[in-house]
């Protein structure tokens, strides 16, 4: 896909932003815009002509990839190789990890902000912060996944959120603003089922006293990226302060049963 230079930049916020960004920010940012737009084309191309891939086309590509789609972003060089990272400081906070580890994130900052924009709870803003963070190492249960890595940090409202989220985006509910995106017919098949586990949850989380917690996240979960939208992590320091429980050793150093999953994506370079 070609990429108009110009208007990158001006997604970024301007030549002086990207002037501040470090080679591996802005080769995120170049990566996450390129991938958008092409979903963008994609995406006209097919509501054009009305199609969206089958579960079996999706299953026969699965050979023709060099790795698999469940691979975590921090694995993956995009095309090109991987990056050096920058080392991490030697007591990491959760801000940190965002700087130096999650960045761009700017699908979940957009989330985040639209939670703030309009008038959502503080566990639900932080889940909206972090629910795909996770992705830097694993995609595949995402939602699991993440909810594991933040349980021991954050409010119990906010885990549930994190982990059902994954299962509540594949049901529609109109009342609550949140339609099936067409996304997801071109990323799992327009003839997807969810497997059994996930049907389970939804069951589950639907008759749920906290359905909303994890209903919201897929509310304010933005599937059309919005290029002109300059995201920051500093409307949200004080609800971090608030509500994230930072480990004084470090995120990573405080032995807690999730803390080689921190290690993981400080260090993803490591071989064994
Ligand atoms: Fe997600
Ligand atoms: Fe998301």
């Amino acid at each position: 896909m070609e990429i108009d230079r110009r208007a990158f930049i001006a997604s970024l916020g301007g030549v002086a932003v990207v002037g501040a960004m470090d080679h591996e920010a802005r080769a995120d940012a170049l990566e996450d815009y390129a991938v958008e737009g092409l979903n963008a084309v994609v995406a006209q191309t097919q509501a054009a002509v009305g199609t969206f891939p089958t579960v079996a086309e999706l299953d026969a590509e699965i050979e023709m990839r060099e790795t698999r789609r469940g691979v975590g972003n921090l694995f993956v060089g995009r095309g090109e190789n991987v990056t050096r990272l920058k080392p991490m400081p030697a007591k990491p906070t959760l801000k940190d990890f965002f700087e130096l580890r999650f960045a761009p994130a700017n699908h979940v900052l957009q989330s985040a902000t639209r939670a703030l924009k309009t008038g959502m709870s503080e566990e639900i803003i932080l889940a909206c912060l972090l629910h795909d963070t996770i992705q830097s190492i694993m995609k595949t249960d995402h939602g699991w996944w993440g909810a594991q890595l933040y349980e021991p940090y954050v409010p119990e409202k906010t885990t549930f959120a994190v982990r059902y989220h994954q299962a509540l985006r594949f049901y529609a509910d109109s009342q609550a603003g949140y339609e099936y995106p067409d996304l997801y017919r071109r990323v799992f098949g327009v003839d997807y089922q969810p497997p059994p586990h996930i049907q389970a949850t939804y069951k589950m989380v639907r008759n749920h006293k906290w359905y909303m917690e994890p209903r919201l996240v897929t509310v304010n979960d933005l599937y059309s990226f919005d290029p002109k939208a300059v995201v920051s992590l500093d409307p949200f320091i004080d609800i971090i302060g608030r509500h994230f429980k930072q480990p004084k050793e470090g995120l990573g150093n405080d032995n807690s049963a999730v803390a080689h999953m921190w290690r993981t994506i400080a260090n993803p370079d490591a071989p064994l």
